[in-house]
């Protein structure tokens, strides 16, 4: 079984969009900021699945590749989904996608699509989406998910692009959390222009 994980860009004020993020301004006002360095160095990287290609430092080259190249399937939120329009039909890694929505959208199942709606929680998510990635991983995109898959033990490691600006307000990645605190060992870091990626194992008791 590979890992469930989450990939987040994030402000060092702990924002992934600023307000009022919607179809019009995906990451919201001032969040494109966020994914400056996504666009800001010399390195190409294609991201898988996608026509999208990214020019990065080597040092975020190197991680992007890592990371992303052992994904096997993608959960994400309905929010997400729709603010990107579902990525014209091309998700993220070009990997098996499962979108929790309390309802489905019909205009999106068809045979062949890339994306399942799960109207029956994160967890149901992320176990199907464990099942077709078999020993590939899992990755998690958006807030809330994170913070549910966070809350019922699910999420093995967090990866954070750490970007120093300060939003002020938006979409926050950790709140909604719950009692409790909840402990990470950090088990990397990487120093490159315009950020700091940061990954984190989350720590589960025996
Ligand atoms: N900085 C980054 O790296 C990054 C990456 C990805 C996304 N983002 C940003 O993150 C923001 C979206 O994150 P978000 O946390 O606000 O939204 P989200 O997680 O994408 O979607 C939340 C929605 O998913 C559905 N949902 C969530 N949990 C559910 C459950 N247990 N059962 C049924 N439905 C459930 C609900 O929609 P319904 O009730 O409508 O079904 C809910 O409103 C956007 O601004 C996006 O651009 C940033």
């Amino acid at each position: 079984m590979g890992k469930v994980a989450t990939g987040l860009t994030m402000s060092l004020d702990g924002f992934i969009a600023g307000p009022n993020d919607g179809p019009e301004n995906p990451l919201g006002e001032s969040g494109m900021r966020l994914f400056d360095w996504y666009s800001s160095g010399d390195t190409d990287y294609e991201m898988p699945g996608t026509e999208m290609v990214f020019r990065v430092s080597p040092a975020s080259a190197e991680l992007l590749r890592e990371a992303f190249g052992t994904m096997g399937a993608f959960v994400t939120g309905r929010r997400t989904f729709d603010i990107a329009n579902g990525w014209g039909g091309r998700p993220p890694l070009g990997v098996p996608s499962f979108v929790v929505t309390h309802a489905v959208p019909q205009e999106w199942v068809y045979e062949g699509s890339p994306f399942t709606f799960v109207t029956d929680g994160v967890e149901s998510a992320v176990e199907q989406a464990r099942a077709v990635a078999g020993d590939r991983d899992v990755s998690v995109g958006a807030a809330s998910i994170a913070q549910q898959c966070i809350r019922a033990g699910l999420l093995d490691e967090v990866h954070i692009n750490l970007v120093p600006v300060l939003l002020g307000e938006g979409v926050r990645l950790f709140e909604h959390l719950g009692d409790g605190q909840v402990e990470l060992e950090r088990t990397r870091v990487i120093e490159a222009p315009g950020v700091t990626h940061l990954t984190f194992r989350l720590v589960k008791e025996d």
